[in-house]
């Protein structure tokens, strides 16, 4: 291959890699964000799930506080999912929101010294992990490697 047919091949393959590590590269940052998100959401559970079971009432509302107030994945990985999930969309965003509906109703039944409450209230709370996890496994779980 001579000097300068090498040098059209770089010229045209170089910007098709660049494009192709353009567009892999925001959806694994993206999966990577969410992953960090549920892993922080995992380690609050597990805070919130101990509670409930000694019927600590403070850490019940600290730990089902932290859930509710957990960060989100950031807005790349939501602009990615927008376009990853269509009209699926508007559902996960409601189990997100169940979500935090669910901590913030748990934490204020534990503030409240309702402990008979607790129990269907924890409930609320894990049923929106595993409906959304039953939900979009499927659709976003081909990023996990
Ligand atoms: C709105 C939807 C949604 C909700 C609500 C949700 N998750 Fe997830 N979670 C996901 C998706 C989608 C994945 C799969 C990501 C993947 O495989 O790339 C996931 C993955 C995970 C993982 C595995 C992360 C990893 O390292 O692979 C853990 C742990 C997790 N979620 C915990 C939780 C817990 C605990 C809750 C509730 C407190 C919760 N999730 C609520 C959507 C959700």
């Amino acid at each position: 291959m001579s000097k300068l047919s090498l040098f059209r091949v770089g010229r045209t393959t170089l910007p098709i890699l660049a494009l192709q590590v353009v567009l892999w590269f925001p959806g694994t940052a993206a999966a990577e964000g969410l992953r960090e998100a549920m892993t922080a959401m995992e380690a609050s559970l597990e805070r919130l799930t101990a509670a409930v079971f000694r019927r600590d009432l403070v850490q019940v509302e600290a730990a089902a506080a932290a859930l509710a107030d957990a960060p989100r994945p950031d807005l790349g990985y939501r602009l990615w999912l927008l376009g990853r999930l269509g009209e699926d969309a508007p559902r996960f965003r409601r189990y997100g929101e169940a979500l935090t509906a669910a901590a913030e109703d748990l934490a204020r039944k534990a503030r409240a010294g309702q402990k008979a409450q607790l129990d269907p209230a924890y409930r609320e709370v894990l049923d929106q992990c595993l409906g959304c996890h039953r939900a979009f496994q499927t659709h976003l779980g081909e990023d996990r490697q």
